[in-house]
């Protein structure tokens, strides 16, 4: 093990007994030390980065890279010259994939493991986005999702999974947004997925959450343009990823033909991300029907909010007329 990563390790100890810590007191006490840590470990990263010819492109912050998707985002965007921030709860494999990346790419890989379901853990994210000003890329990726019907699935785990999907999605859009806008750049990767636009296929819940997903994205994209910050939503179909199990329908009982690899559908994203896509659906063989669903959705937006009902409905209109 170098340097880097036992002073990384010591941080992450730490970190983790802070939080077990009674006193404040000493809790901050042993924050501050895992910061101490991590700025050590970060500055030997830099010199040693000095001494190599590759230029970062920045810091990529990546959630839920644990595994699946967000595991081929870290190993994609280290080879593309990004350090990364890898966030996710199992530590252990959030180690050993920032072993791997540094040992194959030299890039400085940082984890934290942290639970976004947690108000602490999500808060530590959130103050890392906020306060790192080297972050140019947040990609938006942990979720769980749910196969069982609405009315068969436990509200408790609905509910979780909102506060998950939506709710720590949006906190860390709100800490990442501002500093990108203000440093005139940045890029914003949400994953949503193709329920987005098609809830009937599983669990309602699942997709409210990634049609949040999509319409935050689209909402945001519109208000950030001129800002030099790029956003995209990506929504994929069904990846072979552990998400089917811990969904509770295990990926062998998808039709065959349906199901994607993590690795292509990345390489896909990231390919719609170059051409300048918005939305990329990486699955859809024909990019000019999503663009004739969104023109279609444009333009019949202008006819939304009217003073009066629509005549079908027989109300206002002769008053209205009237007056
Ligand atoms: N697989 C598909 O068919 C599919 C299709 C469309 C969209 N998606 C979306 O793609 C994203 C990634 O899913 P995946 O397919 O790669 O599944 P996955 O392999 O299960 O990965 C999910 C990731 O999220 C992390 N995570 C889960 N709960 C978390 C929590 N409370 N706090 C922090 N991290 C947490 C997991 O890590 P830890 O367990 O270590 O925390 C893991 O790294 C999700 O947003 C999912 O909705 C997946």
């Amino acid at each position: 093990m170098d340097e880097r990563q036992k002073l990384r390790e010591l941080a992450a100890w730490y970190r983790e007994f802070a939080e077990r810590a009674g006193n404040p007191a000493i809790w901050d006490a042993r924050l501050r030390t895992a910061e101490e840590l991590e700025k050590k470990a970060a500055s030997l990263t830099e010199r040693r980065g000095d001494m190599s010819a590759t230029k970062t492109t920045g810091t990529a912050v990546i959630t839920g890279a644990s595994s699946g998707i967000g595991a081929v985002y870290a190993d994609r965007l280290a080879k593309r010259g990004y350090d990364l921030i890898l966030v996710a709860r199992n530590r252990g494999r959030l180690a050993m994939l920032a072993r791997r990346l540094e040992s194959e790419t030299g890039r400085s890989i940082e984890t934290i493991p942290a639970d976004l379901n947690d108000k602490e853990d999500l808060a530590r994210i959130e103050t890392t986005l906020r306060t790192n000003a080297a972050i140019t890329l947040l990609v938006n990726n942990a979720g769980v999702g749910a196969t069982a019907p609405l009315l068969d699935s436990d509200v408790e785990k609905m509910d979780e999974m909102i506060r998950l999907n939506v709710g720590a999605l949006t906190r860390l859009t709100y800490a990442a947004v501002p500093g990108f806008v203000a440093r005139g750049g940045g890029t914003l990767m949400n994953i949503a997925s193709i329920v987005a636009i098609s809830p009937e296929t599983l669990n309602g819940v699942y997709g409210g959450t990634k049609a949040f997903v999509l319409a935050l994205s689209l909402s945001l994209n519109n208000e950030l343009a001129g800002t030099g910050v790029r956003v995209q939503v990506i929504l994929p179909g069904a990846i072979a990823t552990e998400f089917w199990d811990i969904a509770g329908l295990p990926v062998g009982n998808l039709r065959s033909g349906t199901v994607m690899s993590a690795e292509d559908l990345v390489d896909a994203a990231l390919a719609g991300h170059d051409q300048g896509e918005i939305v990329t659906i990486p699955s859809l063989p024909d990019r000019t029907e999503w663009d004739a669903f969104e023109t279609a959705r444009r333009a019949m937006s202008v006819r939304l909010s009217t003073a009066v009902p629509a005549a079908r409905y027989g109300i206002g209109h002769s008053n209205h007329a009237e007056a």
